[in-house]
């Protein structure tokens, strides 16, 4: 008898789950799918932070459930919208959480808001999508696009801040500071540290010319458009110094390993091959 019951309780139990998922609000659901593909691996499926990226980040991933303070319940919708668009360091918190405000129309980041708020409790207002008694869209569904860095562009910004070797030299040295600052080193090991959720670059400078280094990280969706790597918002400036430091990026015993994981890197290698 006792099993019997158990096995009644099953089919009920998916039943449920699955007008319990069909219910998702429409907007809840589209930021429940950007999640899962840019958010997961550092926040983790369930939200508790412990994505496979998480292992190698300090500070970690924010558990955005609240399993253990009431943190995320204190946020007001737009503070979450903040820290999406601008990134940990425009809003002066760390660089590893990264800006998503040149990846995501305005739409596109309130639902991916509306989605995180489903994870914690918390009294916050419900976010309305579209103007009371009509159907007109309340935010720009429009995806921010840029059009390709220019190749002259490189060659003239290194040409006024890099004319000679000195003046190089203290660029790759910038450069390094940047890379750690703007949360380059949370999906990227070099030497030993970092993420992996993009290719290690230890070896970076064997295969990429800087001048691809900079067009990439100045815009990689313009490269591969659906790459989980975000546009960081970087300015000319800093993303040659990092483009720079990149290029010097060469640890032999490193070199066929790594030719090897960008090979395996979702279209990354087939876009940055010719290049
Ligand atoms: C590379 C790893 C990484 C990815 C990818 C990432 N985050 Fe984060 N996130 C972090 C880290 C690290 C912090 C903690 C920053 C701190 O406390 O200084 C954080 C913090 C946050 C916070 C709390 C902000 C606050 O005000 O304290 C929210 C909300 C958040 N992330 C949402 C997201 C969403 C939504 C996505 C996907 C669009 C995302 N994160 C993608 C690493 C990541
Ligand atoms: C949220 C994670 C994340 C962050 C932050 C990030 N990257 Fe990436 N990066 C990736 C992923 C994923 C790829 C693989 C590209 C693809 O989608 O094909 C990648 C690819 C690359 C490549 C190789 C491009 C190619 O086609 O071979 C370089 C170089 C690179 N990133 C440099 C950087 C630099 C420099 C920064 C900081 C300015 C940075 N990345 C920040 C995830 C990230």
């Amino acid at each position: 008898m006792k099993r019997k019951g158990k096995l009644f309780v099953v089919p009920f139990l998916m039943a449920f789950m699955l007008v319990a998922v069909g219910c998702e609000d429409k907007y809840v659901a589209k930021g429940h799918k950007a999640y899962s593909r840019y958010c997961a691996p550092c926040h983790g499926d369930t939200g508790n932070g412990s994505g496979y990226n998480a292992k190698n980040m300090d500070p970690v991933p924010r558990d955005l459930t609240d399993g253990d303070e009431d943190y995320m319940a204190k946020l007001s919708n737009d503070e979450i919208f903040e820290v999406l668009q601008l990134g940990g360091y425009g809003v002066d918190l760390s660089g590893g959480m990264p800006v998503w405000g040149k990846v995501f129309s305005e739409e596109e980041l309130w639902s991916l808001v509306a989605y995180v708020r489903t994870l914690h409790p918390n009294e916050e207002n419900e976010i309305v999508f579209t103007k009371p008694d009509s159907k007109e869209a309340l935010f720009n569904t429009k995806r921010v696009r840029y059009p390709m860095v220019r190749e002259k562009k490189f060659d003239e910004l290194l040409e006024s801040l890099a004319p000679d070797e000195e003046a190089f030299d203290e660029q790759v040295a910038v450069g390094e500071e940047i890379y750690a600052e703007v949360g380059c080193n949370a999906c990227h090991r070099v030497n030993g540290e970092g993420g992996t959720l993009g290719p290690n670059l230890s070896a970076a400078g064997f295969m990429l010319q800087p001048q691809f280094i900079f067009r990439w990280i100045m815009n990689p969706q313009s490269f591969v458009p659906k790459t989980r790597m975000p546009n960081l918002d970087l300015n000319e400036a800093d993303a040659l110094a990092i483009s720079l430091y990149v290029s010097t990026l060469k640890e032999a015993s490193l070199q066929n390993e790594v030719l090897q994981e960008e090979g395996d890197a979702e279209d990354g290698d087939t876009e940055a091959g010719g290049v």
